[in-house]
């Protein structure tokens, strides 16, 4: 094969454009619009977007799931002992960015991460499927496993 053949695909990014009248000057406001069109046109994941924290050596970076947003900012669940809240605690400075090709849209928001409330904490664990508490339950997030049927056993 040559390198040709291994080129990236080029895209055109000519789908829509964003004019200073459009964007207005709110970016909440913006972004609501923005994550609506996303959700009404039935693109896969509108709310999956990748999370960037600073870790003791490195910063890192991964998809999280994005559960609510106002303006108080943007609100995602994850597991107290993970290594992103691990290192949100350490640091709470954090970068968010959203990615919707259809749209070619890009959203970047930086902040300091802050817990939500207990109550609203247990009240999302009590919403998710039993399956999923229990595969938050059993599972010690960013930890290595022994293997396989350990994890399913527990
Ligand atoms: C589309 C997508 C959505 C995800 N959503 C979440 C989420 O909302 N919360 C979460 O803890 N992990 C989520 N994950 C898993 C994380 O990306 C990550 O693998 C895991 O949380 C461990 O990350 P950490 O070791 O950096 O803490 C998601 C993964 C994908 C691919």
């Amino acid at each position: 094969m040559s390198t040709e053949d291994k080129a990236i695909p080029r895209s055109e990014y000519d789908r829509s454009t964003l004019m200073e009248d459009d964007a207005g000057n709110d970016p909440m406001m913006l972004f609501g619009r923005w994550f609506e069109a996303a959700q009404a046109d039935g693109l896969p994941e509108p709310h999956a977007v990748a999370l960037a924290t600073m870790g003791p050596l490195t910063i890192s970076c991964r998809m999280v799931l994005l559960q609510s947003f106002d303006k108080d900012g943007f609100v995602f669940y994850t597991n107290h002992n993970s290594r992103k809240a691990l290192d949100l605690e350490r640091d709470p400075r954090a970068a968010l960015t959203f990615y919707w090709p259809a749209h070619e849209r890009q959203i970047r928001i930086e902040g300091k991460a802050e817990h939500v409330t207990a109550e609203t904490s247990d009240a999302y664990f009590r919403s998710r499927p039993r399956e999923s508490r229990i595969g938050a339950w059993s599972s010690d997030q960013s930890r290595p496993v022994d293997d396989r049927d350990t994890l399913e056993q527990r």
